[in-house]
């Protein structure tokens, strides 16, 4: 144990009560709304603040323009472990300890990240047995019926980095990541050592044709019981006249191939990134092997309408168990700066975004 999971996100937004409004629809539970600051409170105790930019509580300087996450918490689990980390910290980059004990410092990529202890709290969750033609686990039963969609935990967070290996690497140096995936040339994903998350964070590459040439938050996904309730969160938000971020390309449900994630976007306002509800993920502990994936194979298992990139009988099954990390070599960086993406990887366009 030691790092349990995202304890706190700060978004830094541009209008506080439009944004209040989107994270109210979408369905997290509020704490508080105010003038100056909304704050949004899940099951598991994870929390959502929202600021208006240039807020003294937000890190200066601005990691990225505009809206989005600006600050990241990771909570921990006692203080020996803090201060462990604090002190692995320590030996690479510059750490501050504000009033109430919380490290912090800036990850080499240009991340915001903060460390405080967190009292997790237990989530409580169900959903439906699948019945198959064999065995009827939900035999004379209907599915659970739901009057709204709950997020109850953050799942994970995703950042866009200038240096994906580097990135992760810097995790596991000193916050203990592990390392969990690998998109070949798209991202890692790595899972905090004290959860079971497939992934925790996933760093997508700066090189890649969608991509900002620097640092920027992208996504932050929330655990729903099941597709139902993804469902029913997806259908609430389009009545309030939220968007589902690719509607008309990627957009509408889909299932990653890695992580099995059932998943669904909607655009936060003022191009401030993407809130997705996720189900049915992978949970893995340390006996996982970490796997190497072509990005075209990986993505997706199925979707609604996914994107000409993904169609098709030609895509390979191509994935190797990648357990000494042979395929971060040819992704390394030796300078920085964005390099150009060659193949099926610099032929990716926005609309195949979210099918990543
Ligand atoms: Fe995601």
């Amino acid at each position: 144990m030691s790092i349990l999971g995202v304890e706190s996100v700060l978004f830094g937004v541009d209008d506080l009560a439009l944004h209040s409004r989107f994270w109210t629809d979408f369905g997290l539970p509020v704490e508080s709304i105010s003038a100056t600051e909304a704050v949004f409170r899940l099951a598991s105790g994870s929390r959502i603040i929202l600021l208006p930019l240039g807020d003294a509580r937000l890190p200066s300087p601005d990691p990225f323009d505009g809206n989005g996450v600006k600050l990241t918490v990771w909570g921990v689990d006692n203080a020996e472990n803090l201060e462990r980390i604090a002190a692995s910290l320590a030996t690479e980059v510059a750490v501050t300890r504000d009033a109430e004990g919380t490290v912090h410092c800036v990850c080499p990529d240009g991340q915001p990240i903060a460390l405080r202890i967190w009292d997790k709290r237990p989530v409580t969750s169900a959903a439906s047995p699948v019945n198959t033609p064999q065995t009827q686990p939900r035999f004379n039963q209907h599915r659970i019926w739901r009057h709204k969609a709950i997020p109850k935990t953050i799942n994970h967070i995703v950042f866009f980095s200038p240096d994906y290996v580097g990135s992760f690497e810097f995790y596991e140096r000193h916050l203990g990541f592990r390392y969990t995936d690998h998109s070949k040339g798209v991202g890692i994903f790595a899972r905090a050592p004290g959860t079971f998350e497939h992934h925790s964070i996933f760093w997508v590459n700066c090189d890649l044709p969608i991509a900002p040439d620097h640092f920027k938050f992208m996504h932050i996904a929330f655990g729903m019981d099941d597709i139902d309730e993804v469902m029913l969160g997806a259908n609430l938000m389009a009545d309030k006249g939220w968007k589902n971020t690719t509607m008309n390309t990627s957009g509408g449900i889909s299932r990653h191939r890695i992580s099995s994630a059932i998943y669904y976007y909607c655009e936060i306002p003022g191009h401030g990134g993407e809130a997705e509800y996720h189900a049915d993920t992978d949970y893995l502990d340390d006996n996982w092997v970490p796997r190497a994936w072509d990005f075209k194979f990986g993505s997706l298992l199925w979707a609604a309408s996914p994107p000409a990139i993904f169609r098709g009988p030609d895509i390979a099954w191509d994935m190797r168990f990648d357990a000494d990390r042979q395929s971060f070599d040819p992704f390394r960086k030796a300078a920085s700066g964005k390099r150009p993406m060659t193949g099926e990887l610099s032929r990716l366009t926005q609309d195949d975004e979210h099918a990543l």
